[in-house]
Order: structure tokens, then sequence, then C-alpha cells
């Protein structure tokens, strides 16, 4: 079964084709980072324009990759929620579009729950492609430690559509985190690559920031330690809570910098990597991934790798952040149990909690 996918919640224009979930034909992404990052973030206005512009040939060079003209197509996948909502309308529009004009079935799906699939590709039959796929699918149970910019959140899958939410953040998700933290120390946007590469340079041990403490054991909170990087690095160019923080990045030398990167790094990174392991032996998972644009971060991988007892195979860092094959290879496990929406009348849903989706049994 070929299902072309497509993405648009929030700065990324998406489409590809994957069959039968675990396939890739194509897999197409215009970036709208460039625009966004004279802003110093995702300006919502610009980014539905933008979709606007890039949809129909983002689609047409998918189809166009994979070889396939629209008879192949078996079923049309779109991200409906969550996001930002005039991001979601472009891609939802074209889609239920192209359902009616194609006579496809179309499947709506959660943009959180399909990063989780990424780690269910396994290969493509594009040439040349540099994407290392896992060797084989994860098996259930699995635990998923969600990490982008909007969510931070531990599920455990029983099945495909069968999961349970273990855990979640309590105010910033971790990306947002590594956003914000970029912005103090004035990296540019997106912070959690610009951190990254930075923290490759820096003192991961030289500043101990404090790890939130929770009552349930899988929950997180990042927006003190958020606060904690500010008031560390007032300290360190001897300023107080008074002194404007967009000003901050100007007095800060490179050294510096590169070592509150790498302290910030260390400790979100082993928080994230903590919950985990305790839900691993809470509940011992017969597979563990990682999913959502933080999972593109090395160093979670590695210390997610050195501190678990089984083998843990990633999904390539392209399909961390947003993509359409991730779409595309949700759209197959959803179509098993699923019946299509109506393309007349499918709306988006700007802010959906994963648990709430027709697709998992279970409620929260
Ligand atoms: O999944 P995603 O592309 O979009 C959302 O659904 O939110 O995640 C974007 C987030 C941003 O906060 C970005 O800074 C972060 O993922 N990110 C990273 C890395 N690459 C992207 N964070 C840490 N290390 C990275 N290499
Ligand atoms: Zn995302």
């Amino acid at each position: 079964m070929k299902i072309l996918g497509i993405e648009s919640s929030c700065d990324e224009t998406a489409a590809a084709v994957v069959e039968d979930g675990s396939i890739l034909h194509s897999n197409v992404i215009v970036s709208q980072i460039d625009i966004h990052s004279h802003y110093g973030g995702v300006v919502p206005e610009v980014a539905a324009r933008s979709h606007i512009e890039a949809i129909n040939p983002v689609i047409t060079e998918a189809l166009e990759k994979a070889n396939c003209t629209w008879d192949a197509i078996d079923a049309i996948a779109v991200t409906y929620a969550p996001g930002l909502i005039g991001s979601l309308l472009v891609g939802t529009l074209a889609a239920r579009t192209l359902a009616i004009l194609h006579n496809k079935p179309l499947y709506p799906i959660h943009h959180v729950e399909a990063h989780v699939y990424a780690n269910f590709v396994t290969g493509t039959t594009e040439p040349n492609s540099t994407l290392a796929f896992p060797s084989k699918q994860p098996r259930f149970p699995m635990l998923a430690l969600i990490v982008s910019g909007g969510h931070s959140q531990l599920v455990l899958f029983r099945n495909h559509g069968d999961y349970e939410l273990l855990g979640q953040t309590q105010d910033d998700a971790v990306g947002e985190a590594y956003d914000k933290v970029a912005k103090i120390i004035g990296l540019p946007y997106p912070g959690g690559p610009s951190i990254a590469k930075a923290a490759a340079l820096g003192d991961p041990r030289k500043y101990r920031f404090p790890k939130a403490k929770l009552q349930n054991p899988y929950d997180f909170s990042f927006s003190g330690l958020k606060t904690a990087v500010l008031r560390s690095v007032q300290a360190a160019v001897g300023k107080d809570y008074t002194f404007p923080s967009h000003e901050l990045p100007a007095l800060l030398d490179e050294v510096t910098r590169n070592n509150f990167a790498a302290s910030f790094q260390q400790i979100a990174n082993e928080t994230l990597v903590d919950k985990a392991v305790k839900a691993f032996d809470d509940y011992q998972p017969a597979s563990v991934v990682i999913a959502g644009g933080v999972a593109a971060n090395q160093d979670l991988r590695k210390q997610l790798k050195g501190r678990l007892p089984i083998n843990i195979e990633y999904a390539p860092m392209q399909l961390c952040t947003d993509n359409a094959a991730m779409i595309g290879t949700l759209g197959y496990y959803y179509a098993q149990k699923m019946a299509p929406a109506d393309p007349y009348t499918l709306e988006v849903v700007p802010s959906l909690s994963m648990t709430k989706t027709a697709w998992n049994k279970q409620e929260a």
C-alpha cells in the first residue's frame, strides 16, 4: 500500500511516498528556517503564506521522485493536529482536495504520534540516499521518548494504536528550552542544532544546573532549568535580573558561551535519560525509541545508549525533525484500524493531546 504523506503543521512543508509503513520512496522537505531565523522564531502568518507557495510543488516533487502517478497511490495521509492553525489548514486543504479529485481514501494523522513512527521506516528506494535506517522495526511493548519543540512525553505503546501516556512536561517542552537558552546565550534559531554545535566545543561540567523534582517520576519540567541558565549567565557577566536579557549575548565570550551550551545540553539530556531509564526499569519494554526534533541530538542518543541495557537503533536524524515520511508511515498503520475521513468535512485541530486521538484506544 503506497501512501502519500503531507505535513505542514509548523514551518516545514513536506510530502513523501511511503510503502507499507516501512519503505520510503521519496521524502521532500522545504524548510522555512531561513525566513523565520530573521525573527528568532516561527511567525505564524509568514509560515502559512510560505506553505501556500510551497505545497503544490512539494507534492508534485514527492510523486515524481517516487516515480508515481496518481494511479499508484493508494491513500493520502495528512497532519490535521496539532500545530499552527494557518499552517495545518494549508496541508489539510490540499490533501482534502486531492483526495476528492483522485478519489483516494484520506487519513487524518496526529503529528506527535507520527514522530514516533519515523522509527518504523527501515529502508528507501531512493538512489544515492545517505539515510542510515534501523535494521528492523521496533518491537512492542515499545517505550517512546518524544522530545520536540512542542512536546516532551514518555509513552508506552502496547501495540499500534494502543498506548498509554506515562508522563509529560509540566511547562516548557525540551525543544522550547533549547530554543530559549540559545536565545539567552546569543545562538541562532533554531536553538537545538546551534546549541549542539556550540556544546561540542564547551565543557559540560563547567556549570552544574539543577534538575527538577516532580511527583510523577515520568513527568518533566524545563522552565526552571531555563531560568537557572539565565541567572548563571547574568552572574557570569556581572549583571543582575534588572539587566535586559537581549543585551546579555554581547557580553559573553565564545568560551563561556560554549560552556553554557554544553552544560545546559548535558543536564537537559540527562534529565530526559533519567526518566526514560526509570520507565524502562519499571515497564521492561522490548524496545525503546526517541522521536521529535530533539531526538536528532547526538549527545542525547549517546547518553541514552550508554545507560540502557538493550540495543537501540535510532531513526535517521533527517526523519526526527518535521517531515512527511513519518506521516505516510503512520498512515499505513492507521489505515489498518480506521475508516478514512470524509474529505468534504475534515477539520484541523490545532491543539489535541495525542492520547485523545481516535486511533488510540486509551482515553486519558
Ligand atoms: O519535531 P520538530 O522538528 O518540530 C516540532 O514538532 O516541534 O522539533 C523542533 C525542535 C526545536 O525546538 C529544535 O531546536 C529542536 O527540535 N532540535 C534539536 C536538534 N535539532 C532540532 N534539539 C537538540 N539538538 C538537535 N540537534
Ligand atoms: Zn514535529
